[in-house]
């Protein structure tokens, strides 16, 4: 492939000028170790020329299709992008097969079955224990009610179940750094503004017990659709011990919002088995008061009294109004 031998005579001469460039800085600390450095970036250079000519043409880098502003293309789904990456393997470019699913006979009363038949739910739907409670967790989550399934996060195989579990499909089992990468990557506008601001991490370091991560704020499986006792301010209050004294007003946002969060919960659970139990009057609003309370609270950082008056008028008048609804639905 006359490309791949392009790629790798620019990356070599990338790498020498690496070198070179190197020789010639002027930074002390640099100059000790510069033929470290040089073999580093000679070596990088290479393994990237190979990389890129594994790939095949080289793909063009993911345009940010979900920016902080809320307005989105539908993001690409992963398998989507795993199809096409694989082309050799069992998964095909179509979308699989829906399997069956039966409900366990442990199965709540009344809960549905998630959207996607996927393999992964079939067998996990029976498979007992926390193998099956992910799945009657992620029932219901947004990521079920905008028709994502287990390996849009986890990877793995969709269509051959003797393989669902390796890591030739992209299968990361419940590592958590390779987690919040898969969410950062759908969720790129929200990852850049949190990693922006004073709660940032980089989910190439392992371990991370200083900062929350996004797992922590929302959860995996029931994203969108928490369990009643969850509350965000407990969360914030595992590390600032004072957070109401030290920073009053985003304590007051992360207040309402969680009082706004056990009146969606009702709401949820009265209309279940709907594409979107939330009626239609409060959608907007919602997702509008969602994007600016994300922005606040990724940016971790004191708001300006107007700007917490503001987000907080603006949850209460959601939650009163879906109380009133709840009650005259009743
Ligand atoms: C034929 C049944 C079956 C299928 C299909 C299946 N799983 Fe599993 N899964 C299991 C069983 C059994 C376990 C527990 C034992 C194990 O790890 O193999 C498990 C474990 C897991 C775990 C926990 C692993 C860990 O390291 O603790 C995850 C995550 C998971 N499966 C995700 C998936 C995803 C995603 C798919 C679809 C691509 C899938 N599974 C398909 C049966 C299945
Ligand atoms: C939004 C992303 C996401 C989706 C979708 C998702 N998971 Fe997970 N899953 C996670 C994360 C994150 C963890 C925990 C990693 C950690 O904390 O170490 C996890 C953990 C698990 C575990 C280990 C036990 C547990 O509950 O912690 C199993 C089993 C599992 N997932 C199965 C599934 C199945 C089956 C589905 C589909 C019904 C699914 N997951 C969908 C993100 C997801
Ligand atoms: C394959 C892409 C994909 C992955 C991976 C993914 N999400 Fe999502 N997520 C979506 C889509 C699609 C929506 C619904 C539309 C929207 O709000 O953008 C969504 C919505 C959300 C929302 C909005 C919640 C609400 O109530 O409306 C949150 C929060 C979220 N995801 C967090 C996460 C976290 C945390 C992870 C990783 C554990 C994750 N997502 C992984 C695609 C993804
Ligand atoms: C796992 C621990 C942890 C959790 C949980 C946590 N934070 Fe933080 N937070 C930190 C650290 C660490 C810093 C950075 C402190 C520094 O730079 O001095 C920080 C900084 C902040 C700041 C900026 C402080 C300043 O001096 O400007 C605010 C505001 C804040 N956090 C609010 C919150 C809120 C609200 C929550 C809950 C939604 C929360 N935090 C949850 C660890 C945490
Ligand atoms: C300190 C807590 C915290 C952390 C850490 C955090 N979030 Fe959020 N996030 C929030 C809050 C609060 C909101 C607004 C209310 C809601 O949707 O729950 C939000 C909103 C969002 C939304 C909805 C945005 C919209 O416009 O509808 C997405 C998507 C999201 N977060 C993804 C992530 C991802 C991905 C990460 C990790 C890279 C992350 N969050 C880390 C607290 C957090």
């Amino acid at each position: 492939m006359p490309s791949a031998v392009i790629f790798r005579l620019v990356a070599l001469l990338l790498g020498m000028t690496g070198v070179w460039s190197v020789r010639n800085s002027g930074g002390t600390a640099r100059r000790r170790s510069w033929l470290p450095l040089a073999v580093a970036s000679i070596c990088c250079a290479i393994l990237a020329s190979f990389a890129i000519a594994a790939v095949g043409e080289g793909e063009a880098p993911a345009e940010p299709f979900h920016d902080s502003s809320g307005s989105a293309a539908a993001p690409p789904s992963r398998s989507e992008k795993q199809a096409d990456a694989k082309p050799s393997g069992a998964n095909s470019a179509d979308k699989p097969a829906p399997r069956k699913l039966t409900a366990p006979k442990n199965w709540p009363p009344g809960h549905p079955l998630p959207n996607v038949a996927s393999n992964c739910v079939a067998c996990h739907l029976t498979a007992g224990r926390e193998l099956t409670a992910a799945v009657e967790h992620f029932v219901r989550s947004v990521h079920d009610l905008n028709g994502l399934t287990c390996y849009d996060c986890h990877g793995g195989n969709r269509d051959d179940d003797a393989r669902a579990h390796e890591e030739d499909f992209d299968f990361i089992g419940t590592k958590l750094s390779a987690h919040l990468k898969t969410c950062s990557e759908c969720h790129d506008g929200e990852a850049e503004r949190l990693a922006a601001g004073p709660h940032h991490w980089d989910f190439s370091k392992r371990i991370n017990t200083q900062y929350p991560t996004c797992v922590d704020c929302h959860g995996n499986h029931d994203i969108g659709n928490p369990p009643a006792e969850f509350k965000l301010t407990d969360m914030c209050l595992d590390c600032h011990h004072k957070l109401d004294k030290d920073y009053p007003r985003i304590a007051s946002v992360v207040k309402h919002g969680d009082q706004l969060a056990a009146v969606l919960r009702d709401v949820q659970k009265r209309n279940i088995a709907l594409d979107d139990p939330v009626p239609e009057a409060f959608r907007e609003p919602l997702a509008k008061l969602r994007t600016d309370t994300m922005n606040v609270m990724h940016g971790a950082k004191e708001i300006p009294a107007e700007k917490a008056r503001d987000l907080n008028d603006r949850a209460d008048k959601i939650r009163t109004g879906l109380a009133n609804w709840l009650k005259s639905t009743n």
